[in-house]
């Protein structure tokens, strides 16, 4: 079994979602979108995690973590969620070797998928991510006209938990830059032949559906629901 330690993302404000609090503390069903993701680490066995808040609400983040589990620091976050990573990377203590980097927004991403993807961590393979394939039909387009039809068949969305060796995670955010997923930062290292070994996806899952617009939250309450 492999050990790992985890860097919960939390300090993005959530402006599409609307709220009128960080996106991390609106709830489901009463439960915090950070505390709902912050369980799904917890249960697929991380020793240690780091959640990275808004400076604005540390404090009430911090009175809502667990008592009991795993040790669970909270470190303030940056202007971008490449940012905001690094500082929860610094946070980790030196025995964590592998690291899982998950959005808080993921909220419903089930412990199995964390530790299926935690477990293709072997070998030559230095990271993987949960990942779906993409239903819908994708177009490129500039300025509203169609330009092209983009070959789905090897496209997939990714989700979080991304896990990596944590050598490499950290040589990705020496190098500098912003990405969207810390993948990206990895893969440029890739390609830059810096870095030697496999990136992999995993099966991932509905429930780890990004909760980003409201109508999400309203999704993620009836798959919470089925699951419940
Ligand atoms: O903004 P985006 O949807 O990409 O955010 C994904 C995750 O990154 C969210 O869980 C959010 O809280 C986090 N984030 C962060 N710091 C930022 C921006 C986003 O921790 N500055």
């Amino acid at each position: 079994v492999t050990t790992f330690g985890a860097v919960l993302v939390a300090a993005g404000s959530g402006e599409r979602l609307g709220a009128a609090v960080p996106k991390a503390l609106v709830t489901l069903r009463g439960t915090p979108l950070v505390c709902l993701a912050l369980d799904a680490l917890v249960d697929a066995g991380a020793t240690d995690v780091v959640v990275v808040v808004p400076p604005t609400h540390r404090e009430q983040v911090a009175a809502l973590l667990p008592r009991s589990g795993p040790p669970c620091t909270v470190v303030d976050g940056g202007r971008t969620r490449t940012e905001s990573v690094r500082a929860g990377l610094a946070g980790l203590p030196s025995a964590v070797t592998v690291v899982a980097v998950h959005d808080a927004a993921r909220a419903l991403m089930p412990a199995a998928t964390v530790r299926t993807t935690v477990a293709a961590v072997t070998g030559d393979v230095v990271a993987a991510a949960p990942a779906l394939p993409v239903p819908d039909t994708l177009k490129r387009v500039a300025d509203g006209q169609i330009v092209a039809t983009v070959d789905r068949d090897d496209l997939v969305a990714v989700q979080t938990p991304q896990v990596f060796r944590r050598s490499v995670l950290e040589a990705a955010h020496l190098e500098g830059g912003d990405a969207t997923d810390d993948l990206a930062l990895v893969e440029r290292l890739v390609a830059a032949g810096v870095v030697d070994g496999r990136l992999v996806v995993t099966a991932g899952s509905p429930l780890g559906l990004k909760i980003t617009y409201p109508h999400d939250l309203v999704v993620a309450a009836a798959l919470q629901e089925g699951r419940a």
